[in-house]
């Protein structure tokens, strides 16, 4: 007799197989490209980022790039553009950030490279703490750090990111205890190389610790106060780490949310509204002694077969073309089923997940990307944004929420998920809605209150003009976090509204303009978009026909949406001063 259920359809046979895929191993990667291209040699150059698409989808231009492997050449190198009258930004190995904060001003500007500054300079077991050269990763730190028997307890969940680029958009972990997860807060000393004038050479370097007040500027700096050449962080001895998740239902996540945070060390929150779940990580030290040796290679991070992301890509346009909710609701299911028993890519040994608790160091948990370890092969295989390969192609919207406010917007967030129960299941297919702890930080454009980071990645179409599945829901839940809570965006990932008036929101903005007044006073480092972002001159909506699907506008007349796609610009439904693109249809047919 034949078992109904035996008889696949063959949607659910490709489901199967991209969800094979995904937890396939996969030995060889083509690392990613350098971000500068240039025509001639280190000269005439565009500079892009690690996806190849800023929010509002131009290409930056230098007129040239340069590459110290020292700090004196550095200093050469922002000596000469002071001399030049030149606009310089730093640009590093991968260039991660997803807005235009790599552009140096203007057209024919400099671009300061950091690839060769990768050295570790010291590590010291008696301080604890290491000293590195600004381009150096994220991997390497903690690589370097544990050979000492040391670690960094708290940092980004991604290790291709450089020293001087993630502390410069305030990047971070999850945690609520000690002094949070941002890493700028276990700076000890930043050396910074300035612009200066014909007494000093036309360069000055600062050495700065913890008791100059201009530290609070620099640990945070966007990049505007000149190139950060070296980072000392303060270390603690190397632990161990006992790691479960837990999926529970989420009704009752607006009430647990805090709690858990104070509950556990490394806590964090992975979402899924539309299948009314939350996973929670249970994560916490445990004594070194305990047995275990497990290790974390997230699967979203591991290098990928080019066909299968085309595929997963191909199925995603398909659904969004079709409006194929339920298709995305049955992709994002098999998705989170698979990441769960799959313990989302750790193992207990290096080699196979067996069950929870995952018992490991902390080097070897903290973060991943095993996308980069690269040998020089085709484009077989990728990380899975690389826009070399037809993969991912996404939008980030990360907002922290102040703790005081998490349990209202949550509350929205599940009205909105009542009114449109499958308005997630595209959010899901990108592993939910990644909630991380935060606390409040003296870096003046740090953290201002204890809060909690929403990570929300999802669909964007390769061309800027057609909308997306439930557009209105995700514009919705952008200005609840943004205007109705008035969350602070991360520096490095969002869309141009996140930004807009985004200074204002920080109670220190004027100390950093004085620092950025002493350090850089003719703006060499600054550019249209840091000067957009500082309240200095210019504004980052950029008003146009089909502005608001790119997030380069909030709409406020239906040309901004689509609306020779049905798309007009409505009130929003649970914040009613939202502004966002509805599908008229939704509205009554279906
Ligand atoms: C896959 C992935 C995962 C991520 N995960 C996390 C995460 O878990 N947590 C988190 O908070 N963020 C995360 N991010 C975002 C990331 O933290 C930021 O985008 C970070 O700024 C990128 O670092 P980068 O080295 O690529 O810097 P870039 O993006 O190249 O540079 C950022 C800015 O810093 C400036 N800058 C860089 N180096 C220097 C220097 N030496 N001196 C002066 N200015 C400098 C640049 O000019 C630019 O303005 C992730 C990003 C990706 C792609
Ligand atoms: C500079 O680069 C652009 C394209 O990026 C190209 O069109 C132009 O010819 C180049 N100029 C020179 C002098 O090579
Ligand atoms: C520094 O970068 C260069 C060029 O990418 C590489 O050859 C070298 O191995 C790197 N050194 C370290 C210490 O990572
Ligand atoms: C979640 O729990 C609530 C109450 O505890 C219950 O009403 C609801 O049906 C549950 N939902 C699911 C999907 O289990
Ligand atoms: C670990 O060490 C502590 C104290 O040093 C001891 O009490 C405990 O039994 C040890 N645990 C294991 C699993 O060896």
């Amino acid at each position: 007799m034949l078992d109904p259920s035996s008889l696949e359809h063959p949607l659910r046979s490709i489901l199967r197989l991209q969800c094979m895929f995904l937890v396939v191993y996969v030995v060889f990667s083509s690392p990613p490209e350098d971000p500068v291209k240039c025509s001639l040699q280190n000269k005439n150059c565009t500079i892009t980022n690690s996806y190849g698409a800023f929010p509002d989808r131009t290409v930056c231009r230098a007129a040239e790039v340069v590459y110290p492997t020292t700090e004196k050449e550095l200093i050469a190198a922002v000596a000469q553009a002071s001399i030049d009258k030149r606009k310089v930004k730093v640009v590093t190995k991968y260039s991660h950030s997803i807005p235009k904060l790599v552009c140096p001003g203007g057209q024919d500007g400099l671009l300061i490279s950091t690839r060769y500054l990768n050295h570790t300079i010291d590590v010291n077991p008696s301080t604890m703490t290491i000293a590195v050269e600004s381009g150096v990763t994220l991997k390497e730190i903690i690589e370097q750090a544990a050979k000492a028997g040391l670690a960094l307890p708290y940092t980004p969940y991604w290790w291709g990111l450089t020293i001087g680029g993630l502390l410069s958009t305030g990047a971070h972990g999850s945690t609520l205890w000690g002094k949070g997860s941002a890493v700028h807060d276990y700076v000890v000393g930043l050396r910074i190389v300035a612009p200066a004038g014909p007494k000093e050479g036309y360069a000055k370097v600062r050495n700065l610790d913890n008791s100059h007040t201009d530290m609070d500027a620099a640990k945070v700096s966007l990049g505007v106060l000149g190139v950060i050449s070296l980072v000392t962080l303060k270390l603690q001895p190397l632990f161990k780490r006992s790691i479960t998740f837990l999926a529970k239902n989420d009704s009752d996540l607006a009430d647990q949310i805090i709690n858990f945070g104070n509950q556990h060390e490394f806590a964090d929150i992975a979402w899924y509204p539309s299948q009314h779940k939350a996973v929670y990580r249970m994560d916490d030290r445990v004594p070194s002694n305990v047995s275990g040796n497990g290790v974390n290679d997230f699967i979203g991070f591991r290098s990928t077969l080019s066909v299968a992301l085309a595929l997963i890509r191909s199925l995603e346009e398909g659904q969004e073309s079709t409006s194929n909710a339920d298709g995305k609701c049955t992709s994002a299911k098999l998705i989170t089923s698979t990441l769960m028993s799959s313990g989302f890519g750790f193992s207990n040994n290096g080699i196979a997940f067996t069950g929870y608790p995952i018992l490991g160091y902390q080097n070897r948990v903290q973060a991943s990307g095993s996308c980069l370890n690269s040998l020089q092969n085709a484009e077989i295989t990728a990380c899975p944004w690389d826009p070399r390969v037809k993969g991912e192609f996404f939008h980030q919207t990360t907002i922290s929420i102040a703790l005081t406010k998490i349990k209202s917007f949550i509350e929205d967030v599940q009205k909105l998920k009542d009114l449109e129960p499958k308005a997630f299941c595209g959010v899901e297919l990108y592993n939910g809605i990644l909630l991380r702890y935060v606390k409040a930080s003296s870096a003046y454009l740090g953290k201002q209150e204890d809060a909690l980071d929403l990570d929300i990645s999802y669909y964007r179409s390769k061309d800027p003009l057609t909308p997306r599945l439930y557009e209105d829901v995700l514009e919705e839940i952008e200005q609840l976090a943004l205007l109705k809570y008035g969350g602070l965006p991360h520096w490095g990932k969002n869309r141009n509204i996140a930004f807009d008036g985004v200074i204002k929101k920080y109670d220190s903005a004027r100390a950093f303009l004085k620092v950025k007044e002493l350090y850089d006073p003719m703006g060499v480092f600054s550019s249209e978009w840091t000067d957009q972002i500082l309240g200095i001159q210019g504004n980052v909506n950029i008003v146009k026909d089909g502005c608001a699907l790119e997030g380069l506008c909030i709409c406020s007349q239906d040309s901004h949406c689509a609306p020779n796609k049905g798309y007009v610009c409505r009130p929003g439904r649970v914040y009613k001063d939202a502004r966002v693109c509805t599908r008229l249809s939704s509205l009554r047919k279906l």
